[in-house]
């Protein structure tokens, strides 16, 4: 396979059959710098990335960075307690300005102390006077298009592409019992982790591995797809007599089950992908994401956020039953990073024919078949 010659549609055509006859994706897609240049070109650069929740800025001055493909970016509160985006640059000469999350009262640039406000307004230039046609008006921070659904923030790095809310489609009418907008993310946790990003995701979207990969742990699972109308997917994962898929099954200890979902939702768990690759699982008790973001071909960096309602963490001891819903994160994301970290190596080896998909892994297939109708020539 020539690089030129790899965005050729025809060899992509065994992919695109319908999922029992179809064959999976070229080992090349997982580790040829030409195709995932395509896809930060036609994907990442125009879809809307998840970056945080607002109630982890809950006060004026509170920001979070994030790290996106697109470049660095600062999401911060104002003094107005709207939440804005820029990129996380300084306009005199390029340093980046704020490291990590925290509250500031102003944006000090670390190398020569240019200030801006929380607004994105270059304030102070000290050391500037003289510099001729130099107004501070044309130097503000560089904004970047942030909008939310229940309490989730996502930035766009175009200044063209869809709307959150078609991006989102039916999904926040799906959820709407769970009542997003009153969730507290309460942890987050990142992870380096040695693969392409559509093995992480495509991980997450099937449980055709639970009963190999967490065989001692999780166990096996028994899931359908379930029908979406929006660029997101979605995988109900059944509880199966446990009281819930969010705590390892040899854990007892429970936290509330949230009383407005229905019968069904109260039997299982939702494991969404929010195209490109990110996740939101929403279960009886709980809300959690996995959140990534490509660095390189074979390189991807993986958030993991818990969330649950604000009631939920109210309860006498939240705090000593939480640790079984961390436990059960810590363990299944070890297992699943360091079946991906494996998974890509084998990836390496360019003359291994495609694969086939069992009937599980409906979402993998609908995945790859997502990504090609974007990149191909
Ligand atoms: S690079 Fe920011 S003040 Fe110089
Ligand atoms: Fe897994």
């Amino acid at each position: 396979m020539t690089p030129t010659d790899i965005l050729n549609p025809i060899h992509y055509q065994e992919v695109r059959q319908p999922l029992l006859q179809a064959s999976t994706l070229p080992s090349w897609c997982y580790t040829s710098q030409v195709f995932y240049q395509r896809e930060v070109d036609k994907i990442f650069n125009h879809g809307w990335h998840f970056v945080g929740r607002e109630d982890e800025l809950p006060n004026p001055g509170d920001f979070l960075t994030y790290d996106g493909i697109g470049g660095p970016a600062i999401i911060i509160r104002n003094e107005s307690k709207e939440i804005n985006a820029f990129f996380n640059t300084c306009r005199h000469r390029g340093m980046r300005l704020l490291e990590g999350s925290g509250s500031i009262k102003h944006i000090v640039c670390p190398y020569h102390s240019w200030v801006y406000s929380c607004e994105g307004a270059l304030v102070r230039t000290p050391g500037m006077k003289g510099v001729h046609d130099f107004e501070k008006e044309s130097y503000s921070l560089l904004p970047l298009k942030l909008d939310s659904w229940g309490g989730f923030l996502f930035i766009r790095y175009s200044d063209d592409g869809p709307e959150l809310k078609d991006w989102l489609g039916d999904m926040p009418d799906f959820f709407r019992n769970y009542s997003p907008q009153l969730l507290r993310c309460v942890r987050r946790k990142s992870f380096d982790v040695q693969c392409n990003w559509k093995l992480l995701i495509e991980n997450a979207l099937e449980t055709y591995h639970t009963g190999t990969v967490h065989q001692s742990t999780l166990g096996r699972q028994q899931s359908h797809p379930k029908a979406t109308a929006g660029e997101w997917s979605c995988l109900f994962v059944y509880v199966d007599g446990k009281k819930t898929l969010s705590i390892l099954p040899n854990s007892t200890q429970t936290l509330p089950i949230n009383p407005d979902l229905s019968k069904e939702q109260q039997r299982g768990t939702f494991f969404t992908n929010i195209y490109p690759c990110t996740q939101f699982v929403f279960a009886p008790d709980s809300m959690w994401w996995l959140a990534i973001q490509p660095q390189s071909p074979t390189r991807s960096r993986l958030e993991v956020g818990s969330c649950f309602t604000e009631s939920t963490i109210a309860t006498p001891d939240f705090q000593q039953t939480v640790q079984s819903y961390f436990e059960r994160w810590d363990t299944a994301t070890a297992e699943d990073n360091a079946i991906c970290e494996a998974q890509q190596i084998g990836q390496s080896v360019q003359a291994r024919p495609p694969g086939r998909f069992a009937e599980e892994e409906h979402l993998v297939h609908e995945l790859a078949i997502w990504t090609l109708d974007r990149i191909l020539d």
